[in-house]
């Protein structure tokens, strides 16, 4: 079974002789429950390094008050098997006592990019994330840490902390991984009832199909935008955003943009969906993946 450590002091000593031998650290920072999503971003993992360090911490700060932080799914003992089956080295399971003391008075926030989307909606969230993983990221000290373009304004924004406070870490982004009928695979796609999981795919069909209007008509941004939340809403989403942005910053797009990712955030029933898809409009179609 796959070394589980609750205190810091343990996993700092156990990847302390991992580096001192030499070995290079990959981590792998989740809040459990793991699917195929999380599961690639380990395999990703062990292609770059020596040791592979998954954290599991349902991280009470990125949880609005109105949020599921009580009922997120907590699945410990499943989450280190699978961690055991893909040959990780060590589980980082910390208590909310052992991450924050009541004493803390720093808290990290990335200006601009955390506070439209999803930071809009969710007030304080990226700021619950960015100190969080500037936490663990101290805490573990790897080479490398690998994050899911799922969750893309989050991987803007960590790019963003790790350039701006100098984390000598690589932050590498890993593909979507999507249930067969394109559902992007998510902790919360659990709490959808049957029908409305037969809706949720209708996310990724219109991602699609606003991608191959922005590439071979002439609709504008707008124009998409606004047909794609017309369609969601005949599905029975209640839109938050439906955007085209830049994908270097998520800064507002202009026709001379070309690298672009159009971001969606929607909620079916009681259940908030997010995804994106990667537009470049300078490349052929084939050649894109996301
Ligand atoms: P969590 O939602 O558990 O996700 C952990 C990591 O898995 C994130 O990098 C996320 O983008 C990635 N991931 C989730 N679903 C994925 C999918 N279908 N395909 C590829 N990658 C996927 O994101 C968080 O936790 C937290 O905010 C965290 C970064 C751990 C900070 O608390």
């Amino acid at each position: 079974m796959v070394k589980t450590f609750q205190t810091i002091s343990g996993i700092r000593q156990c990847i302390e002789l991992w580096r001192h031998s030499g070995e290079r650290i990959a981590f792998v920072p989740t809040m459990g429950n793991l699917h195929e999503g999380h599961l690639t971003l380990v395999r990703e993992a062990k292609q770059h390094a020596d040791r592979v360090v998954v954290s599991i911490f349902v991280n009470p700060t990125q949880f609005g008050v109105n949020e599921d932080f009580a009922n997120y799914p907590r699945t410990e003992a499943e989450d280190c098997q699978k961690l055991t089956d893909e040959g990780c080295d060590a589980v980082f399971l910390p208590s909310v006592d052992t991450l924050y003391s009541p004493h803390a008075k720093t808290t990290v926030h990335v200006e601009g990019v955390s506070d439209y989307f999803c930071g809009a909606s969710r007030r304080g969230h990226f700021s619950g994330v960015a100190t969080v993983v500037s936490k663990l990221l101290n805490i573990i000290e790897p080479h490398s840490a690998f994050f899911g373009l799922k969750d893309f304004q989050q991987f803007v924004i960590i790019q963003t902390l790790v350039r701006d406070l100098n984390f000598p870490i690589d932050i590498i982004g890993v593909p979507t991984v999507r249930e067969h009928d394109g559902l992007a695979m998510s902790s919360r796609n659990g709490y959808l009832t049957a029908a409305e999981r037969k809706v949720a795919p209708q996310i990724y069909n219109t991602l699609q199909l606003a991608r191959d209007q922005l590439r071979h008509s002439s609709y504008s941004f707008e124009e998409v935008e606004k047909q794609s939340i017309a369609t969601l809403a005949q599905h029975g989403f209640v839109i938050d955003y439906f955007t085209i942005a830049r994908r270097a910053d998520l800064a507002f797009a202009g026709v001379d943009d070309h690298d672009l990712i159009i971001l969606v955030a929607a909620t079916l029933g009681k259940t908030r969906l997010i995804d994106n898809l990667w537009l470049d409009k300078s490349i052929t179609p084939r050649c894109q993946n996301n």
